[in-house]
C-alpha cells in the first residue's frame, strides 16, 4: 500500500515558474492510495480506478495518460521490459484540477506502489524526478513545486532548480481552503500568464520581483508565528495575481467575503480562474468565515493546520 497527500500552495504561485520563490505545504485532509493483489501468471499489470468504468490493462490504449505514464516510468527506472502480474487499485480523496496537486500525487503513489510490488525502493529524490516527468504531461512548464511538496511531504521554501528550503512553522496557524465549482487547467493559466509576460515585459517582471518579496518576508512570519502579518501578504499576494489575470470574480468575492467575516487574509491558491482560495482564521473566526465561504458558493471548505 502506498499514499500520497496533496499539497497547497501558500504563497508564489506562477511567479515561481519564471524563477522566483514560493511556499507550499502538504495537505493532509485529503489523499491518494493505491494498493496491489496479485494477478494470475501471465495476465500482466492492470489497474482499477473509480475513475475508471472497468479494470484496463496497462497496455491498454484507453487508460489515460495520467495513469498509465508514472507505472511506464517506474517500470523503466527498474529496468523491468516484462509487466509484473498485478492489479493496482487505486482511491482518491483529492479532487482532480483543483489546485491539490492531483496528479503529482497519483504519481507518487503509483510508483511507490510498483517500488512496492517489485521488492524495490527508490529514494526520494530519485522519485521526485519521476514525479515531475510526469508534471510536465500535466503542465508543459511546471516549477517542480507541485512534485517536490508532495515528495517530500514538508512545508517547503521552493526556488525552481535549487535544492529544496525545509521551512520549520513555529506557531499552528489554520487555514480554511474553499474549493469552487468551477476549475481551469494550470496548463492554460500558465500560458496566459507567459503571453502577458512576453507583451508587457517590464511591467510583468516587476509583478513578479514584488510576489518573490512578498514570499521572502512570509517565510520569516512563518517562522517567527506572525499571523497578522501573514494575512496582509496573502492579501498583497492575491492583488498581484490579479495583474496576472489568473484570478476570477469568484475568488475575488469569496477573498473578499472572508475577510469581511474576519480572516486575517485570503488568496487564491494554485494555478487559479477557479480551483481553490485559501483564508487565515483564528478560533473565533472560523466557523464565521466557513459559513461566508459556503454562502457564497464555495463547493467544499477544508480546515487545515500550518506547521
Ligand atoms: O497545480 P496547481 O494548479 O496548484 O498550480 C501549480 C502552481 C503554478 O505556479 C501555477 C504552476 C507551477 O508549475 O508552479
Amino acid at each position: 500500500m502506498a499514499t500520497a497527500f496533496g499539497k497547497l500552495i501558500l504563497f508564489g504561485e506562477h511567479a515561481v515558474v519564471h524563477g522566483q520563490p514560493s511556499i507550499a505545504i502538504p495537505l493532509r485532509a485529503v489523499q491518494v492510495s493505491t494498493s496491489i493483489t496479485p494477478r494470475p501468471q501471465g495476465d500482466g499489470l492492470w489497474i482499477t480506478s473509480k475513475q475508471l468504468e472497468h479494470p484496463l490493462s496497462l497496455s491498454d490504449t484507453q487508460l489515460p495518460d495520467a495513469l498509465r505514464y508514472p507505472i511506464e516510468l517506474a517500470l523503466r527506472h527498474f529496468n523491468i521490459t516484462q509487466q509484473p502480474n498485478i492489479e493496482v487499485t487505486i482511491s482518491s480523496t483529492i479532487p482532480m484540477a483543483s489546485g491539490f496537486g492531483s496528479g503529482a500525487a497519483l504519481a507518487k503513489a503509483l510508483i511507490d506502489t510498483i517500488a512496492d510490488a517489485l521488492h524495490q525502493t527508490i529514494d526520494p529524490d530519485a522519485l521526485n524526478q519521476l514525479v515531475y516527468e510526469v508534471e510536465k504531461i500535466h503542465h508543459g512548464t511546471p516549477s517542480g513545486i507541485d512534485n517536490t511538496v508532495i515528495v517530500y511531504e514538508h512545508p517547503i521554501y521552493f526556488v525552481k532548480d535549487q535544492p529544496i528550503e525545509p521551512i520549520n512553522i513555529s506557531t499552528p496557524m489554520t487555514l480554511l481552503v474553499a474549493t469552487l465549482p468551477h476549475a481551469t487547467s494550470t496548463y492554460i493559466t500558465v500560458g496566459d500568464v507567459n503571453r502577458l509576460y512576453e507583451n508587457e515585459p517590464e511591467h510583468i517582471s516587476i509583478v513578479f520581483h514584488s510576489i518573490g518579496d512578498i514570499v521572502r518576508t512570509a517565510r520569516q512570519a512563518l517562522q517567527n508565528g506572525d499571523p497578522l502579518l501573514l494575512g496582509k501578504l496573502m492579501l498583497d499576494n492575491h492583488h498581484y495575481l490579479q495583474t496576472l489575470t489568473v484570478s476570477d470574480e469568484q475568488l475575488d468575492q469569496l477573498c473578499y467575503e472572508a475577510i469581511n467575516a474576519g480572516a486575517l487574509g485570503a488568496k487564491l491558491s494554485g494555478g487559479g480562474r477557479g480551483g481553490n482560495m485559501i483564508a487565515l482564521v483564528t478560533d473565533s473566526t472560523k466557523a464565521n468565515v466557513k459559513a461566508a465561504l459556503l454562502a457564497n458558493g464555495a463547493a467544499t471548505v477544508i480546515e487545515t493546520q500550518i506547521g
